[in-house]
């Protein structure tokens, strides 16, 4: 077991790694960016760089450290999966979504901008995510080949994308079962977080068991992330989280803790912290902090 001020200050660290990345990243100097417009960028930086918990890249260079992968080709990759997170929160922000007007404890990016630059923003940190992997030089050229392939799957209409068309889809429907929000969670928020764990097995070449091992952890770990923030949204406050509180229900969100209650939504996050920790007792002690990040994810306050 891997003492929680361990868990924290790694996390603390990572999340610092990646920031640096990403504000190189959006520097006008880069390949991928140069001749980009001011106005926009910033909207980029403002969706950016302010303040989120930074877990997804947390899984990235954990499961790559676990399985032996570069970590700087780990850290470019969690910096794409950060662009994506992002973008997706830029865009699940918007007017025609779920109409937020704060995020990270700021103004969303429709509001400290436009509704046409927040758009934009979103297009363009997601197209900026595929080249930085395709360009991370640490990275062996067929893993990036893979982690692409894989992003694009589940970033897109099998993955997140769809997920959000269907909890959107969900707000127009009387109820919904437990398998059918499950399913709409696993792609909304499980795809990315899958990705987060496969990165890992993939950069380093690992044997299809073990990506397979990790990949299942990342779809348990993101039932409970949903499961988590879903249950959040009912008993915490803007003030704590840094966005809206308390909508979900008012919107006609289908949501677990909705349907059976906070009890029943506390007893099933264990579940998912035990299942996601027994999934992982082959990796041995090198894997603690893993498991010490599916129970921080089932038991956070923000
Ligand atoms: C919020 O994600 C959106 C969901 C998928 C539930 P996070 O809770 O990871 O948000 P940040 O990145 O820390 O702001
Ligand atoms: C968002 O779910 C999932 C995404 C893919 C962005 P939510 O709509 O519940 O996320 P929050 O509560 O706004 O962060
Ligand atoms: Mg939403
Ligand atoms: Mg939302
Ligand atoms: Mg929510």
């Amino acid at each position: 077991m891997v003492a929680n001020g361990d868990f924290t200050e790694r996390l603390g660290a990572t999340a610092k790694a990646v920031e640096a990345r990403l504000v190189a990243a959006l520097e006008p100097t880069e390949a991928l960016m140069t001749g980009s417009p001011e106005r926009l960028v910033a909207a980029m930086r403002h969706g950016l760089l302010n303040g989120g918990k930074r877990l997804r890249p947390f899984l990235v260079t954990e499961t790559a450290r676990l399985c032996g992968a570069p970590a700087d080709a780990a850290l470019d990759v969690a910096a794409a999966l950060e662009c994506v997170h992002s973008y997706s929160l830029v865009h699940d922000d918007l007017p025609a979504m779920d109409d937020d007007d704060l995020r990270r404890g700021q103004p969303t990016v429709h509001i400290a901008f436009d509704e046409a630059t927040a758009i934009l923003a979103g297009d363009a940190l997601l197209t900026l995510a595929f080249g930085l992997v395709a360009q991370s030089h640490s990275a062996d050229p067929t893993a990036r080949l893979h982690l692409i392939h894989a992003l694009s799957r589940e970033a897109g209409a099998a993955g997140m994308v769809g997920g959000q068309a269907l909890d959107l889809d969900a707000e127009d429907t009387e109820t919904l079962s437990q398998d059918e929000i499950s399913r709409m969670q696993s792609m909304k928020t499980g795809a990315l977080i899958a990705f987060a764990c496969e990165a890992g097995p993939l950069l380093a070449g690992a044997p299809i068991e073990q990506r397979e091992r990790l990949r299942r952890f990342g779809e348990v770990v993101g039932l409970a992330f949903q499961l988590a923030d879903d249950l959040l949204d009912e008993t915490a406050d803007a003030a704590q989280l840094g966005k809206a509180a308390g909508k979900d229900r008012a919107r006609g969100k289908k949501t677990l803790p909705a349907l059976h209650g906070h009890d029943w939504t506390r007893q099933r996050l264990a579940e998912l912290v035990a299942e996601a920790s027994a999934l992982l007792q082959p990796e041995g002690e090198k894997a603690a902090v893993l498991i010490e990040a599916a129970r921080f994810i089932a038991e956070r306050t923000k």
